[in-house]
């Protein structure tokens, strides 16, 4: 099997099937990282661009990480360096990245549909890091890894998504994936922090985090996007924490072996304090070490390797 488009860009493009397919070769690829040498020749002589208009650590990183452990050539490109400053559009930068013949862009801005528009100007693949407040699939996609490792599968499971809803581009791709994947998603947080009609995603609503946490297999708590808020949406942090932060005892009502997720950056003490985040339910550093394995996994899926396994 393989993916049909030869892009990734949000997870409403990609079946179910698809997505089982990146997680399983995802898995594979988790082994070469635990090797002694973390490095395979199978994208060697590939090229990949790693254009980041947007701050990011984990994200890029890991993207790069995961080139440089197939032997891909990686690039690192932000737009404070690149040309846009200077007043070239996003279409001429991409038909110039385009004729330096790329095999891979990875692509992270502050608008919504930027990577789409990339990808229709360009022959080569383009994946989604992050874009405004739409998507962000390879997020996603290390998330669900994460809990199909710890809970064996997502089907049946329920998976309660807390805090900053409306702004949230990890919540999305979530919510799409992880329903399409056979998981029940429940959100809660402060309604102005909860976009009208978010049922249409495909999740419920909760009318509080004790309701959204009661009988969850995992808890994903997620930071206020400030960046994105035009005036800070809540009264106050120290009453945000009381009321939407996670703690031990509305924890008590998951189900025994739930999990806390975070996609970070973490803000400690607000949304999350650091009893949980560093607690034995917490599993936010094994969703860092995934994200390397799925972005391996896509480089290999769309730039053409066949031979992961040798070294
Ligand atoms: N989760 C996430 O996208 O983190 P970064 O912004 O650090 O890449």
């Amino acid at each position: 099997m393989i993916l049909k488009s030869k892009d990734i860009l949000d997870l409403e493009s990609l079946s179910a099937d698809e997505i089982g397919l990146i997680l399983d070769t995802a898995e594979r690829m988790g082994e070469i990282s635990r090797r002694p040498v973390k490095k395979v020749p199978t994208l060697r002589g590939k090229t990949i661009i790693l254009f980041f208009h947007e701050p990011s650590t984990r994200t890029k990183t890991s993207f790069d990480i995961a080139a440089k452990r197939m032997s891909a050539d990686s690039i690192g490109m932000s737009a404070s360096s690149s040309s846009m400053v200077k007043g070239e559009t996003l279409a001429d930068t991409a038909l110039t990245l385009e004729a330096m013949n790329p095999d891979v862009i990875v692509m992270r801005h502050s608008s919504a549909g930027a990577p789409h528009m990339m990808a229709r100007l360009v022959t080569s693949s383009v994946i989604n890091a992050g874009d405004g407040m739409h998507a962000h699939p390879t997020q996603a996609l290390l998330d669900m890894l994460t809990l199909r490792q710890k809970l064996g599968s997502l089907e049946g499971k329920r998976v309660a998504i807390i805090g900053d809803i409306a702004h949230s581009r990890v919540a999305r791709s979530n919510i799409n994936g992880m329903t399409k994947m056979g998981a029940s998603v429940v959100v809660a947080g402060p309604p102005s922090m909860i976009p009208y009609g978010a049922e249409s995603l495909g999740c419920k609503v909760a009318a509080s985090v004790d309701e959204a946490v009661e009988g969850a297999d995992a808890v994903m708590m997620l930071r206020i996007q400030k960046e994105r808020q035009e005036n800070f949406l809540f009264s106050s942090v120290r009453e945000y924490a009381a009321n939407y932060g996670i703690t031990r005892e509305r924890l008590m009502r998951a189900n025994d072996g739930a999990i806390v997720m975070h996609p970070g950056p973490m803000n400690r003490g607000v949304e999350i304090p650091s009893d949980i985040a560093d607690g034995p339910w917490s599993v936010v550093l094994d969703q860092v070490t995934n994200g390397v394995a799925v972005r391996m996994a896509l480089f290999y899926l769309l730039a053409g390797g066949r031979d992961a396994d040798s070294d």
